[in-house]
């Protein structure tokens, strides 16, 4: 299989060690109250299959959104859309946005605010990664995989141009000197 010039960051076996501890986490909050996963296309498709598979509560709903940030550069520039809406009703629901990584945070604020006005019960956000020193804006992320400090990441959902998303594991893009 073809990978990218890399350097591996997260392994298989680490994530799903994270998204066990995670999975307990999220059940031992929630207990067997209704909760709605809501993953974030397409960054978090594997992320949210593999969560969702080791959550014990019995009142699971899954959802999808796709939120595009354009611009130019690989960061995002805070021109968010949102191309996908939810398909089921949040309102006096608990919900967990569930995102593969939050980088400057634009995207998210802007998911969240979304989120929030439709009512939801509580509203929760799980990351696998968390790039906290690129924060630009305040954004709560209450369940978190990994703290990474920066770097191009794929692998694992993540693509760099489309690519590298259906890797298993969570590599760096090395750029050629
Ligand atoms: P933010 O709005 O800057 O927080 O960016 C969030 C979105 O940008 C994520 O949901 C990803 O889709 C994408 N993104 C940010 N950093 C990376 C990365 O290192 N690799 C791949 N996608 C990324």
């Amino acid at each position: 299989m073809e990978k990218p010039q890399q350097k591996l960051v997260i392994s298989e076996k680490d994530i799903l060690h994270k998204i066990k501890e995670l999975a307990n986490k999220i059940d031992n909050d929630f207990n067997e109250e209704p909760v709605v996963f809501i993953g974030t296309l397409k960054g978090a498709f594997m992320f949210l299959s593999d969560l969702v598979k080791h959550i014990k509560n019995p009142n699971v709903e899954v959802d999808f959104v796709r939120v595009k940030s354009y611009g130019l550069s690989d960061k995002s520039s805070g021109n968010v859309e949102l191309v996908k809406d939810l398909e089921l009703p949040v309102e006096g629901k608990n919900v967990i946005i569930v995102e593969d990584i939050v980088d400057t945070g634009l995207t998210l604020k802007f998911l969240y605010e979304r989120i929030k006005e439709l009512n939801p019960k509580t509203l929760k956000v799980c990351a696998l990664i968390n790039k906290k020193e690129r924060r630009e804006v305040d954004v709560p992320v209450d369940y978190i995989g990994f703290e990474v400090e920066k770097g191009f990441l794929v692998g694992y959902g993540l693509d760099f141009a489309e690519r590298y998303r259906h890797l298993s594991e969570v590599y760096e893009v090395v750029k050629d000197e």
